[in-house]
């Protein structure tokens, strides 16, 4: 991998990755729905042969980026800037075309670093966006939502998607604030969560209003559930889907959504014989999540909450 490549953002469990992605038929395209800075396709370009990639990823910056560091397998590489389940859509239309799919879910390393979108609150001064697509696909920004919300669904927001127990008091303190002023850089919301939170405001509290803000933003949880049967649909007969996951809510969707595929029968719980003598849809490669290795985490920290899973069509 090359030097650019860890500065913009260290992949993680790539040996597990490229060895599940292997066992999926070579005739068809892998698609990388998180291109990010390219390592993970770097490597499965480099140790699958003939492997070809559709690189996904809806931030503009960061497909110019997997641009420069895929550009010694060019003819290998189509680039599409779009949401995953949008290009999963597409690979699907004319029937299936994927012989894997890989989604490294959440932001870059080189997103959280970028202060000027908001995605981190190291920098008072950053605007409150967290757009990933930056303002390519529109949308709310983080701003948008503090200040245009219902105190009540703020609430809800911290609580479910950063479950952050105390995420009433949070939403009260900035519905206060946005009557006089409405919140526009992290210092306001810094600010509001320092009076909320009774002046702890530590490296845990900033993560979990963070999450909450931009998983919001960015729809993520949707994207995924939406994702997750285009991909199934869009893959070959043995194709090969690989998900890293870095909280909670998308692992437990992704956890549920393999598990349910791989199930062969899908009768109601009740009824006492099966009638659907169905067929699994595929077979899911990790019995138990897998996590990366204490070497791994202790060189790269944000690979310390990976969770990866993998499953792979009937065929
Ligand atoms: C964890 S990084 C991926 C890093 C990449 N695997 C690498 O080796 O550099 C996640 C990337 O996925 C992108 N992303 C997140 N959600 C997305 C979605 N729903 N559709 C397309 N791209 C998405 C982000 O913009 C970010 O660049």
């Amino acid at each position: 991998m090359s030097e650019a490549t860890e500065e913009y953002h260290t992949p993680v469990l790539v040996e597990r990755v490229v060895e599940f992605l292997a066992l999926g038929p070579t005739r068809g395209e892998i698609m990388d729905g998180t291109v990010g800075g390219g390592g993970h396709s770097a490597a499965i370009l480099q140790r699958i042969p003939e492997s070809r990639i559709l690189a996904v990823d809806r931030d503009p910056e960061a497909l110019e980026r997997s641009r420069e560091v895929l550009a010694a397998w060019e003819g290998r590489v189509r680039f599409l800037r779009a949401r995953f389940d949008e290009a999963a859509r597409g690979a699907g239309m004319l029937g299936p075309s994927l012989g894997g799919a890989l989604l490294d879910l959440g932001i870059s390393s080189r997103q959280i670093d970028a202060d000027r979108r908001g995605f981190a609150f190291r920098s008072g001064e950053a605007p409150l966006d967290m757009r990933m697509g930056g303002g390519a696909e529109g949308g709310p920004t983080a701003a948008d939502i503090l200040n245009q919300w219902e105190e009540e669904e703020l609430a809800r927001l911290f609580r479910e998607y950063g479950e952050e127990p105390r995420g009433r008091r949070l939403a009260a303190e900035v519905a206060k604030r946005r009557s006089t002023r409405p919140l526009k850089t992290a210092r306001d919301l810094l600010d509001a969560m320092s009076v909320a939170f009774r002046g702890k405001v530590g490296p845990k509290e900033k993560a979990r209003v963070f999450q909450a803000l931009r998983i919001q933003v960015n729809r993520e949880l949707e994207s995924l559930e939406a994702a997750l049967p285009l991909i199934r649909e869009a893959l070959l007969p043995g194709g090969v889907l690989v998900v890293i996951a870095y909280h909670s809510l998308e692992d437990r969707i992704v956890k549920h959504t393999l598990k349910d595929w791989s199930r062969s029968c899908v009768c109601p719980p009740a009824l006492p014989v099966c009638r659907c003598r169905g067929e699994p849809l595929g077979t899911l490669l990790t019995r138990s999540v897998v996590r990366p290795t204490d070497s791994e985490v202790a060189s790269n920290a944000r690979a310390r909450s990976a969770r990866l899973r993998a499953w792979q069509r009937a065929e």
